[in-house]
């Protein structure tokens, strides 16, 4: 199994675009569409810093493309703290980026670390990039993504 993608950033705002653009050059590496993995990383790396870290802790993004094809992405934090999926309310203002989230990824979940802090990981869907309207060649097939959770050691 091929080691996971990784990057450390500092809890700040810039880490949010990091992440971001750390996963959209992975799964351009990858030939997989990256705009769903774009969006994710981006409510999971803001939580982490918004909710998880005090400023310049470090946060931990990796990548990771399971034996079945399908794209895995964690994000660990510092705190303790779970994630909670807040129920919809329309005038709050706050609340709202787990429901997006999702309702984007086939799972997600939390795994404390025994070393403190914890993983919120989502597996997405594959989907090649289309050139011309066909998927490369090189493509991994998209397949069904089971599972409940990874299957990796953090
Ligand atoms: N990484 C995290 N660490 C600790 N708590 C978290 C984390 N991510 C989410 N939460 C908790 O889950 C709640 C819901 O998250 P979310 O739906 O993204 O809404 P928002 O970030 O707007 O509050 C947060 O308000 C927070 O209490
Ligand atoms: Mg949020």
């Amino acid at each position: 199994m091929d080691e996971p993608a990784t990057i450390v950033l500092k809890a700040s705002l810039e880490a949010v675009k990091q992440a971001r653009d750390f996963v959209a050059l992975t799964f351009s590496a990858w030939g997989l569409e990256d705009h769903l993995a774009r969006t994710v990383i981006s409510e999971l790396a803001t939580n982490a810093v918004k909710h998880g870290s005090l400023p310049d802790d470090p946060v931990v993004v990796r990548a990771h493309l399971r034996e079945d094809g399908c794209p895995m992405l964690e994000v660990w934090d510092r705190s303790d703290a779970l994630p909670v999926v807040r129920p919809f309310d329309l005038v709050s203002e706050n609340g709202r980026g787990l429901q997006l989230m999702q309702a984007l990824v086939r799972h997600w979940g939390t795994r404390p670390l025994n070393e403190g802090g914890k993983v919120v990981w989502a597996v997405l869907e594959a989907r090649p990039i289309e050139m011309n309207g066909r998927p490369p060649m090189t493509a991994i097939r998209p397949a069904p993504c089971m599972g409940n959770g990874p299957d990796l050691r953090f």
